[in-house]
């Protein structure tokens, strides 16, 4: 190997990125930059954006596709019912996946570098570094570490001529991949502001059309999807017509995204509590995970008893804080996921959702593992709980709230 020393860096072509690369070189004193991004489902410009940027810098320039990977942890994010403070963590569980792409990126190209434009504020820049630190590559982040401002590196980037131009960012941050869409910054920060129609891509405003759909479960993992029929005015038409199982993670999230997200379904604005301490006025649009998610909780209501499901919640809360913090990869994670895994076994069936209003609400369940007997619940026959007569919960009836009963002549005893 000769003793030039490369450094790879998280490369999306826009600002922060971009003057990343010439900060490398001349403050961190690397001979050469690699530029990577990596695919968990962005749009289609992102890549032309960060293709041409670094064709005009004369960057070396990696793309790695990691959306089946990215979708299967989305999946594994669906059977925790994944949410933080009502966020899908689209973001969140994107970053180790991206993270981990540079790394073995930088090891093939021989780096001892690893970069990434973060500032000091958010959370990804503890997400990359959970991955990265674990090498023994040096890690970098200029725009932190040299405290720098927006302002000053549209001047920087001015001054040399470096090519902005064919990024348009806007005003906002924006952050998109396969599980949701985040918009933040400007004047979206002040919580008082009404967000502006147009800061939605994903999602139309809600109208008075309905749809309703089915999505089918195996183990707990989405696997199906039939748009089935929608009722009412518009002449807006479903994508496909029958059912389709067995899709590919990636297509199902790309097709729902599309159907769900024409009725209006899957956006947030939150308050969200950052990791290091500072709550953030976050919008979001998350049009499938708000339909795998609300159908995989209604499956769950189904199948597992009282008990499960309230210890799951637990579960789920652990999970969807390690996933929030970057840290899919803990040892907790795979405890919680053994308990996961153990429980998914039964989530197999299909839901019901109606989009309606903007929301995707579970209308029907079906499913073998059902702990539900409508004999039992009627008390017409005999059937799986033996021989139990209406009679029988006459004695349980006697005894229900027999210690309060006791309790409270007690306390009334004593007030005399
Ligand atoms: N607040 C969200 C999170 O921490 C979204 C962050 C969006 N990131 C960005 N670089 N714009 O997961």
């Amino acid at each position: 190997m000769s003793d030039t020393e490369r450094v790879a860096l998280a490369f999306s072509g826009g600002l922060d990125t971009t003057v990343c690369v010439p900060l490398l070189e001349e403050e961190y004193g690397y001979d050469e930059v690699i530029g990577v991004t990596v695919d968990v489902g962005q749009p289609e410009a992102e890549f032309a954006e960060a293709e041409e940027t670094a064709e005009a810098l004369d960057l070396e320039h990696y793309v790695v596709d990691a959306k089946a990977e990215f979708a299967e942890l989305c999946f594994d994010a669906v059977r925790a019912n994944a949410s933080y403070q009502g966020y899908p963590l689209g973001t969140a569980l994107a970053r180790p996946v991206i993270a981990t792409s540079i790394l073995e990126v930088a090891k093939e190209q021989g780096c001892t570098g690893l970069a990434h434009g973060s500032t000091g504020k958010g959370n990804d820049q503890l997400r990359f570094e959970a991955v990265w630190r674990d090498s023994d590559l040096e890690v970098i982040a200029p725009v932190r570490e040299l405290g720098l401002t927006r302002e000053f590196e549209q001047s920087y980037a001015e001054e040399r001529d470096l090519p902005i131009e064919g990024g348009d960012e806007g005003k906002y941050s924006i952050d998109t991949n396969l599980w949701s869409r985040s918009v933040e910054g400007s004047e979206l920060e002040e919580p008082s502001y009404v967000p502006p129609e147009g800061i939605y891509e994903w999602t139309n405003a809600p109208t008075a059309d309905t749809l309703e759909i089915e999505v089918g479960f195996e183990n707990g993992y989405p696997v199906s999807l039939d748009p089935g029929e929608q009722s009412s005015q518009s002449n807006r038409n479903a994508t496909r017509s029958d059912a389709d199982s067995d899709m590919e993670p990636v297509e199902l999230i790309e097709e729902l995204n599309d159907l769900a997200g024409g009725y209006g379904v899957g956006r947030s604005d939150i308050m969200e509590d950052r990791m290091l301490g500072l709550k953030v006025r976050e919008n979001y649009e998350h049009p499938a995970a708000t339909v795998l998610l609300n159908a995989h909780a209604a499956l769950e209501d189904l199948v597992l008893t009282k008990e499960e499901r309230a210890f799951k919640k637990q579960v789920d809360h652990e999970w969807s804080e390690k996933g929030y913090q970057g840290l899919v990869n803990a040892p907790l994670v795979s405890a919680l996921e053994g308990f996961i895994a153990e429980t998914q076994t039964r989530v197999t069936g299909s839901v019901t959702i109606r989009f309606e209003g903007g929301q995707a609400r579970p209308v029907g369940r079906s499913s073998p593992y059902a702990v539900y007997s409508a004999e039992a619940a009627s008390f017409n026959t005999e059937d799986i709980t033996g021989s139990i007569e209406q009679s029988d919960a006459t004695g349980v009836a006697k005894y229900h709230g027999f210690q309060e009963r006791l309790a409270n002549r007690v306390i009334n005893q004593n007030k005399e």
